[in-house]
Parts: structure tokens; sequence; C-alpha cells
């Protein structure tokens, strides 16, 4: 275990380059399964969370290579166990990405339930409904769901709720499965644009990937691709903030400028200065202090949920009060508790919060209570005066490569120690 020890007060300053979307990577792992032949996968941020996906498709038997340029080589020809177990799900919800795949490859999947999880209760009832509109019958037992069919064949599956996971599941189980599959009120995020690509390479037909309306063409084979996968859009998001808190000068690039339009919004409303350096950098000047702004996290293309701890660290130095409101976890706000130790006034009302704005925020232990929720903490305290400890930097690996180099080649006064409790 580790801490995260920072001095606050330095400006940012200076160019710094984004990874591979985690969120993109770990469905395209698992859609890996898909293919009789090997994939490779390019621009793989090295996480906690993409090593995890890698156990869990090594314990489903397929073979995984690491190479030093950050691809992966899956070769998932000699898959044939169909049950992800408990330690990997529940390290990692997103394990629960690899059904979809495995129900339309062997025809069966047993997969631990994934249970709620730190922001939220997190259902997975979606998911079930799109694999039991395609033929599966779904069955619950000893903390495991199953899914069993002897063939999918593609049907209109309505989501009542855009989910991006259960878009990607049943996205990947349709493309090897007979027929024509709509899924309705599908979700739109970039990271789904990128997973219907990967399959539409492998052979299926996707269309639609990006709106309401996704048609999915299934075929009865798919093959292995080599495949770049899309910048981290919130990790981007992440840095662009990181200039603005701190009065800061940062180019950030290999982004997507079009997946960033909320959060470049919103920090222009807050009084940074932002501009489109070219298709893939992004550069931000930070205000003297920021201007409070109301937000509200929505699917994509609205606010995104995982910039609202980020953005709440902004508005916690800003001039004047903002609402903050999420609407897509129930219980995305432990950030707030923390936050407060370090001299933010915000309370909580529903699913809102309402941050009052104070000139300072001053350094203090910390803990990170989940990713993104660390990582505003990690934002909160570059403009802290004095010192800000932060332990449970577990959870931040899980998302971020490499946070800490990334903020110090800005000139962050950052280290990482090890934890000795
Ligand atoms: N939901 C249901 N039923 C379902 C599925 C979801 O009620 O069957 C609810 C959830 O409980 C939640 C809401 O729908 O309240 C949104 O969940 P969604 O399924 O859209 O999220 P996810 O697929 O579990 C992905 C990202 C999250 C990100 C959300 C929303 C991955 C691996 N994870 O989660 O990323 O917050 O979409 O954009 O792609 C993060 O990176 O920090 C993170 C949490």
């Amino acid at each position: 275990m580790e801490r995260a020890i920072i001095r606050g007060g330095a400006r940012l300053c200076g160019t710094v380059r984004m990874s591979g979307s985690k969120n993109a990577v770990l469905p395209v792992l698992a859609a890996s399964i898909l293919a009789g032949s090997p994939s490779i996968i390019r621009e793989v941020p090295r996480l906690d969370d993409v090593l995890t996906i890698c156990e869990v498709l090594q314990s489903l038997g397929a073979r995984v290579l690491f190479h030093s340029g950050g691809e992966i080589e899956v070769d998932a020809s000699s898959v044939s166990e169909t049950e992800a177990p408990y330690d990997l799900v529940r390290r990692m919800r997103a394990s629960f990405l690899v059904m979809g795949p495995l129900l339309a490859r062997l025809g069966h999947a047993k997969i631990s339930l994934p249970g709620g999880c730190a922001i939220g209760a997190r259902p997975i009832d979606l998911h079930l409904k799109g694999f039991e509109a395609l033929g599966a019958r779904v069955s619950l037992g000893d903390g495991y769901v199953k899914v069993v069919s002897p063939g999918l064949t593609g049907q209109k599956v309505y989501l009542d709720f855009p989910s991006v996971g259960a878009t990607e599941n049943i996205m990947m189980a349709a493309s090897l499965s007979e027929g024509t599959t709509f899924i309705e009120n599908a979700a739109e995020e970039p990271e789904i644009i990128d997973l219907g690509n990967f399959l539409s390479n492998m052979g299926a037909e996707v269309r639609g990937a990006g709106t309401k309306v996704i048609r999915i063409d299934g075929r009865r084979e798919l093959h292995g691709v080599d495949y770049t996968v899309i910048p981290d859009r919130i990790e981007a998001g992440t840095f662009m903030v990181a200039g603005a808190i701190t009065r800061g000068d940062v180019i950030v690039s290999n982004v997507v400028p079009e997946h960033l339009k909320p959060v470049i919004a919103k920090l222009q409303e807050a009084g940074a200065r932002v501009f489109e350096e070219s298709e893939t950098q992004v550069h931000v000047i930070g205000p003297e202090r920021p201007q409070a702004a109301d937000f509200k996290t929505l699917p994509y293309p609205g606010f995104p949920t995982d910039m609202q701890a980020q953005m709440m660290a902004l508005m916690c130095v800003a001039d004047g009060t903002s609402i903050i409101t999420e609407t897509v976890f129930e219980n995305r706000f432990m950030h707030v508790g923390e936050m407060k130790r370090m001299g933010a006034d915000i309370k909580i009302e529903g699913r809102s919060a309402i941050v009052r704005g104070s000139e300072n925020a001053w350094g203090a232990p910390v803990r990170a209570p989940d990713l993104r929720a660390g990582a505003a903490l990690m934002l909160l305290g570059l403009r802290a005066q004095g010192i800000t400890e932060i332990s449970g930097l577990e959870h931040i690996h899980r998302g971020y490569a490499d946070i800490a180099g990334k903020l110090r080649s800005l000139g962050g006064d950052i280290q990482r120690v090890p934890d000795l409790i």
C-alpha cells in the first residue's frame, strides 16, 4: 500500500500525454474472447483494472501476452472455461463484461454476481434482460448468475436506462449470434463507438454505435484483429482540471476534443481559458480564482459522472456557490467528507451537493474512497496550502496510469511513499 504526499501551491505547466482509455479497453479485451484467432490491442494503459481483466481472460483459458510497447495479444482460440470466479469479479465489476462473449461463444456462462460497490448498488438487470431477449435462460443461485442458450438470435432490446455496461454486453453477444439485433435507448458514450468499431473489424456489422439505436448484424464466426483503443477522456478531463485548479498552463495531448465537450464547456464557465490546439490537443489556462458553476451528471453527451468529483474539487475553491447533482449513481459523494477535511464547505441534500467556494483549501491527511474521488483529492491537494497525504492509492491506480509521475512532469510536488500502517 502507498500514500501520495502532495505539497500544494505549484502552478502546473507543460504538455502531458494521455494513455488509452480504461473504459474502452476493458470491453475490448472482453470482446476478444469472441474471436477464434488472436487479437492485438494497442495503447493499452498500465492499470490494475487491465491486469484484472487479463487475469479473468486467463482464468477462462485464453493466452494473454503483454508486449513492452503497451500492446496486449489475446489468443482466445482455446477458451473452454465458462466461469468467472468471485475473487476476480469482486475485485472489479467490469469482469462481468465477459458474460456476453462467453454466452455467445460457448453457449453458457456462470459469473459471480458483482453485488454493490462503493458508488452504489449497480444492479445488472439490464444486461440480463438483454441476454433473455436474445434467447438465453437466466438463473440466479449461490451468489452466481448463470446464462444458458443453445444459440442466440437477434432481437429488439429496449434499455430502460442507457447503461454503458449493458449496451456493451448485449453488443458483444449479438455480434456472434444469428440475425439482427437492435438495441434501443442504448448508451452513446465514445467507448461504445470504440467497441462497435472493434466488433465491426472482427467481422460483425455494427451500425449506429454512438446513437440511441444500435443495429448489429451478427456472424457465425468472428476473427481476431489489430486494434488501437481511443485515448482516455476521463484522464484527460482530470488533467484539464489540474491545469485549471493550479492557475496553470497545461496542454493535454493524445485526446479527442470532441469527447471532452461537456468538460470543456464547464471549465470555460468556471473561468478557465480552453483552446482546441489541434485534433489531438487541448490547452487549458487556469483562472486566478475559478467561478462557481452548477452542473448535473448525465449519460453522454451530458457531463460525465466520472468527472463529478474532480470538478467538485475545482468548485471548492471557486468564487460563489455551486450546486452539483449526481443523477447516474446514487452514492457518488464519498469524496465530500474528505474534501471537508481540507476546508471545503459542502452540504449534501439528496442527490445534490451544495458547494460554497472558499479562497483557500488546506492540506490534510485524507483517504481515497474510490478511483475518481481519489483523483479529485489529488487535485484539491495541488491547490491547497500545505501538505496533503492521500492513502488508499490503490483505488487511484485502478484507473490512472502513473498519475503522480504525470503530475510531477508538469511541476506538481507529489511523491509516492510506502504506507507503513
Ligand atoms: N444500472 C442498472 N441496471 C443495470 C446496469 C446499470 O440499474 O443493469 C444503473 C447503475 O446502477 C447505475 C447506472 O445504471 O446507477 C449507470 O450504470 P452503467 O451500467 O451505465 O455503468 P457501468 O457500465 O457499470 C461504466 C463505467 C463507469 C462509469 C459508468 C457511467 C466501465 C468499466 N465503467 O460503468 O466508470 O461511471 O459507465 O458512465 O466502463 C470509472 O471509470 O470510474 C467508472 C465507474
